[in-house]
């Protein structure tokens, strides 16, 4: 039922105010009736105080002496004072005109002052009963002349009445006035809630670029809208490169199709010789190589990407990889004249998955052979920094310029598009090793200087102080 704030808020803002409300009328109206009481109770002593000095007593004898001082307010059968005096055995000595046939309530053996609310013919009264002390009359439950005096107190009953309700009214005023001022500061101070998520219905695959307003928004609510935003940016992002990688991966993939179909139909169109249709089938084996190149290395891409991809996790020695990997690569090089460097070092090993890190580093050493000058040089290092193992693969080749060193992660990135292809680069190799390095815990860098070479650095959490990164492992 109160599944939405604003009526939360409400609820219990407004019990709060009642509980507090309540509290305050109940001690005013007990402040109240406390004083009327006691100004009642003080002209009843007083009454009684007058009366008593009325009584004699002679010798266990008990007379009332009448004083017309005294007794005019008490003669008129409509007066709303009464007084009754009482011998110690309870029979009534005198009592007032007012009284008519009615008696004060008496109880026999009260010894001490004492007042009471009482009822005289339905009317609300108080009563006192005084009773009288002479000096030396102080034996305990001795029985004495007592004087009974009342008085009737319909209108400060009716007085106190009219103020309960005069209160309890106010109470319900205010808190009508509390509700509607509580739902509208509720409504107003929920209105950037209803606003960004208006905005974020909104949001859509077509419309990603549309913002929640953060100027406008209170300050408790900025966090949400910049996280969403931030949130949405990231979306738009991805969703961009996304787009741009299907584009990409098509346009790559058109280029080769395109030589398949024209070698095929241009042979189609006449008879030809056996050797014409032998280079025509070897261009298309060669397209169809490309392609094949080009998909292989895409749904290498994808698969590192998704979310079932997991890494094994054993201890690998990154010197036997960097091994294996020239020694796969080293026909490549020979070609070239290309001289590749390798001091011979201490182990170095890192928790990780051999073949991902292997083709990792076979990527990066096919680039520096394949960008680097004729008979140029290659060194390959590894060294410890700050609990990581760092692999530094030098070459001499052509080097990549500043404006670009930012870029050749993008996947289809690259530098020379002619003099890449010729070499037979598809412009994802550095983006497969980049995400299999994320996906270790690690990262790369690459410098470079045109015409001097390149330098890049690989940089993998060290294996004998890498509980934190078995840990993110077993998270991704
Ligand atoms: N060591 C290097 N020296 C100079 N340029 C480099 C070097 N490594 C990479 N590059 C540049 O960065 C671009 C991207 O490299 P990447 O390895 O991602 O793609 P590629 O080598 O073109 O193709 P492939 O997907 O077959 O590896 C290259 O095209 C090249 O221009
Ligand atoms: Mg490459």
């Amino acid at each position: 039922m109160l599944s939405s704030i604003k009526a939360r808020i409400i609820v219990f803002y407004l019990a709060i105010l009642l509980v507090t409300l309540s509290i305050m009328g109940i001690i005013l109206y007990l402040g109240l009736s406390r004083v009327v009481y006691s100004a009642v109770d003080s002209t009843l002593l007083s009454r009684a105080k007058a009366l008593a000095t009325l009584v004699r007593e002679d010798g266990g004898e008990a007379e009332f002496n009448f004083s017309d001082d005294v007794m005019w307010e008490y003669n008129s059968p409509k007066s709303k004072h009464f007084f009754q005096i009482r011998l110690p055995d309870g029979t009534t000595l005198e009592k007032s005109a007012s009284l008519g046939k009615r008696e004060l309530p008496y109880k026999s053996g009260n010894s001490s002052i004492e007042y009471r609310n009482i009822r005289l013919d339905d009317e609300p009264a108080r009563q006192i009963n005084f009773p009288i002390r002479r000096e030396g009359e102080k034996k305990r439950g001795e029985r004495v002349i007592v004087v009974q005096c009342a008085e009737e107190i319909d209108e400060r009953i009716e007085m106190l009445d009219t103020f309960g309700l005069v209160l309890a009214g106010s109470i319900l005023f205010i808190m009508i006035i509390s509700a509607s001022g509580g739902f509208l500061i509720a409504r107003k101070a929920m209105q950037p809630v209803k606003a960004i998520s208006e905005t974020i219905n909104r949001i859509s695959e077509t419309n990603l670029s549309e913002r929640i307003a953060e100027e406008n928004i209170p300050e408790e609510l900025k966090g949400i809208a910049s996280s969403f935003n931030r949130v949405f940016a990231g979306l738009e992002g991805a969703f961009n490169r996304q787009r741009q990688f299907v584009a990409d991966a098509s346009h790559e993939l058109k280029t080769p199709l395109a030589v398949i179909l024209t070698q095929a139909e241009v042979s189609l169109r006449r008879e030809r010789r056996p050797d014409e249709y032998k280079t025509a089938l070897a261009g298309i084996a060669d397209a169809a190589k490309m392609m094949s190149l080009i998909i292989e290395k895409l749904l290498q891409l994808a698969r590192l990407h998704s979310d079932k991809f997991s890494l094994r996790r054993e201890k690998t020695p990154l010197n036997e990889i960097l091994e294996t990997s020239l020694k796969l690569l080293r026909p490549l090089a020979d070609r070239k004249g290309i001289v590749v460097h390798m001091p011979e070092e201490n182990t170095y090993s890192v928790y990780g998955d051999r073949e991902a890190l292997q083709e990792a580093f076979v990527n990066i050493i096919e680039n520096a052979i394949r960008y680097n000058v004729p008979g140029g040089r290659i060194t390959i290092s590894l060294k410890k920094e700050g609990g990581f193992i760092v692999a530094k693969i030098a070459d001499t080749g052509v080097g990549i310029p500043k404006e670009d060193l930012g870029k050749v992660f993008d996947r289809f990135y690259r530098v020379d598009k002619s003099r890449s292809r010729e070499s037979g680069g598809i412009g994802l190799g550095l983006s497969i090793v980049r995400e299999i390095v994320t996906l270790h815990g690690g990262r790369i860098e690459i410098k470079s200087r045109i015409n001097e070479g390149s330098v890049v650095s690989v940089y993998l959490p060290e294996a004998d102080m890498d509980n934190r990164f078995m840990g993110s492992m077993e998270s991704s």
